[in-house]
């Protein structure tokens, strides 16, 4: 992963946990209505894929006990990793694109209502992305993907200085463009080509084919479709994905050069955004809670700014959301070269580190380091007039932090990733006055190195530890334990 250059390794922050007492006048533990439900506390569990699906994307006993282990926790809100709505096959992905997966899902529901005493809310984190191939070996580029065209000829010829290319066979030139340095090649590829060479082709919502300009008739249908799957499948709510690098995120962002009236200005950007919530809720209607996650910031170059967000924020409220859930970067345009036979990940350059940023940082450190982000939309919103809840995330990991964020307006709601991967019980001892038992997130992304090589994502503070106790299921290297150990007090 990219690393700020000043790459300052700081300490964790000092934590005072509060007593049982404290806990329970604390703003992090009070209720708040989430449109037609109440979270009983402020605290959220944000989407994690954890690579537990089949590899048809259907529900298995692994990512079934993965939730259930957060929901002994007990957070207000646990979100279901990002789920595909379409029907394609998409490797060991969670999917509800069909039918077929709803009474998995429905297992999972039931499963975790039971695991949190019905106190926490579960909420399915729904998403759309375009196709991205793997890094090519070189050979295979020329041989099978590049399309020839006359400019190719044109780019040889120009760089012989002399002769004529005209008559040089599809063959002839892939043979000749496979043989030339790298120096030479960016001459005669198109930066779209480069691009497909280098780091292996991927859809943009720009691109002119059928199927992308086609993507705002057919998108808020499915959005609506796998949305009614998860009401019948019993959650409690869902959570619209236009945050990161998938398709939402795409349109929303300031890169969106699309000339249909879904690109360019602010306005046209966040059309298809507005149909696709307007189509799921007409589906939901007061069944559910139906927010999005989205970028406060998208943060490469010529993206959204912190501005644009607000402006979105206050729209996606009008359109009558019940939160939003900010996030930040997490961007394919400045992620690192895959290695040949690998995917670009989204997570690799500075837009990914600010995503999930770690102790080795900047001078602002990784520590609630985005939610100054969530603070400026919130401001948004409420000068627009409305009180939809905003939910921050980012390297939060104390309750001061947490209770920073909600008594300063930064956000009503918080939400910790990997504190509550390394102890999912960590809000409930808070709650209990054990917060001196707590395990702490060493913020170094182990867990995130494991979902980058796309295998079963644990946490190395509890991954190696028991491993031959009864009950315990062990990840396909048998090294590692799936889910944390459980918490002495309460067995
Ligand atoms: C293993 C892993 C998987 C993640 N998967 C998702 C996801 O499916 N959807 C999403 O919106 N964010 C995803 N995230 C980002 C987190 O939800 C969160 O925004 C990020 O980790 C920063 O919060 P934290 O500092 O509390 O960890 C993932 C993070 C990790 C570590
Ligand atoms: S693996 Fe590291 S970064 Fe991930 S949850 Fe555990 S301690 Fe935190």
């Amino acid at each position: 992963m990219w690393q700020p250059p000043e790459r300052i390794k700081h300490a964790l922050p000092l934590a005072a946990w509060p007593t049982a007492e404290a806990a329970a006048t604390a703003r992090l533990f009070q209720p708040i209505a989430l449109g037609p439900r109440t979270a009983r506390t402020r605290t959220w569990i944000p989407a994690m894929v954890p690579w537990r699906a089949t590899e048809d994307g259907f529900v298995t006993q692994d990512v079934i006990d993965w939730y259930c282990r957060f929901a002994e926790g007990k957070p207000g809100v646990l979100v279901v990793e990002a789920t595909g709505i379409r029907d394609i096959p998409s490797g060991p992905l969670l999917r509800i694109g069909a039918d077929r997966f709803a009474p998995g899902l429905a297992k999972l529901t039931a499963a975790v209502r039971a695991a949190s005493g019905g106190e926490t809310l579960l909420f399915i984190q729904l998403i759309d992305f375009l196709s991205i191939r793997r890094r090519p070996e070189r050979a295979k580029f020329f041989a099978r993907f590049l399309t020839i065209t006359e400019r190719h000829r044109a780019g040889l010829f120009a760089l012989r200085g002399h002769g004529d290319a005209s008559g040089l066979s599809d063959d002839d030139v892939r043979r000749e463009l496979a043989n030339l340095p790298d120096a030479d090649l960016a001459g005669i590829l198109s930066p779209r080509e480069l691009d497909d060479l280098r780091y292996g082709a991927r859809e943009r919502v720009t691109d002119d084919a059928p199927h992308l300009r086609e993507l705002p008739q057919v998108l808020p249908g499915l959005f609506a479709d796998a949305a009614q799957r998860a009401m019948t499948a019993g959650f409690d709510g869902v959570e619209l994905h236009f945050a990161h690098a998938y398709t939402m995120a795409s349109f929303l962002s300031a890169l969106n050069t699309r000339t249909d009236g879904y690109g360019g200005p602010r306005e046209h950007r966040v059309r298809l955004p507005l149909e696709v919530v307007a189509a799921v809720r007409s589906r939901v209607g007061d069944r559910g809670v139906l927010g999005c996650r989205y970028l406060g910031d998208d943060v490469v170059e010529g993206g959204n700014r912190v501005d644009d967000a607000a402006w979105f924020g206050v729209e996606l409220a009008r359109a009558g959301l019940d939160f939003l859930s900010i996030s930040k970067g997490g961007k394919f345009e400045d992620a690192k070269q895959p290695k040949v036979g690998w995917s670009a990940y989204p997570y690799t350059g500075p837009s990914g580190y600010e995503c999930m940023p770690t102790i080795y940082s900047d001078e602002r450190g990784p520590f609630a380091r985005n939610t100054n982000l969530a603070g400026t939309i919130r401001a948004a919103v409420h000068a627009a007039g409305l009180t939809t809840p905003v939910v921050a995330a980012g390297g939060i990991s104390t309750f001061a932090q947490a209770e920073a964020v909600l008594v300063g307006g930064e956000a009503d709601l918080v939400a910790s990733a990997r504190q509550s991967l390394a102890d999912p019980d960590w809000f409930r001892k808070m709650r209990e006055g054990r917060g001196d038992q707590i395990r702490r997130c060493e913020f170094t992304n182990y867990c995130e190195a494991l979902d980058q090589q796309h295998k079963q994502v644990t946490c190395k503070l509890w991954d190696r530890e028991a491993l031959d106790a009864p009950d315990v299921t062990l990840a396909a290297d048998g090294k590692r334990r799936l889910v944390a150990p459980p918490d002495p007090s309460t067995r």
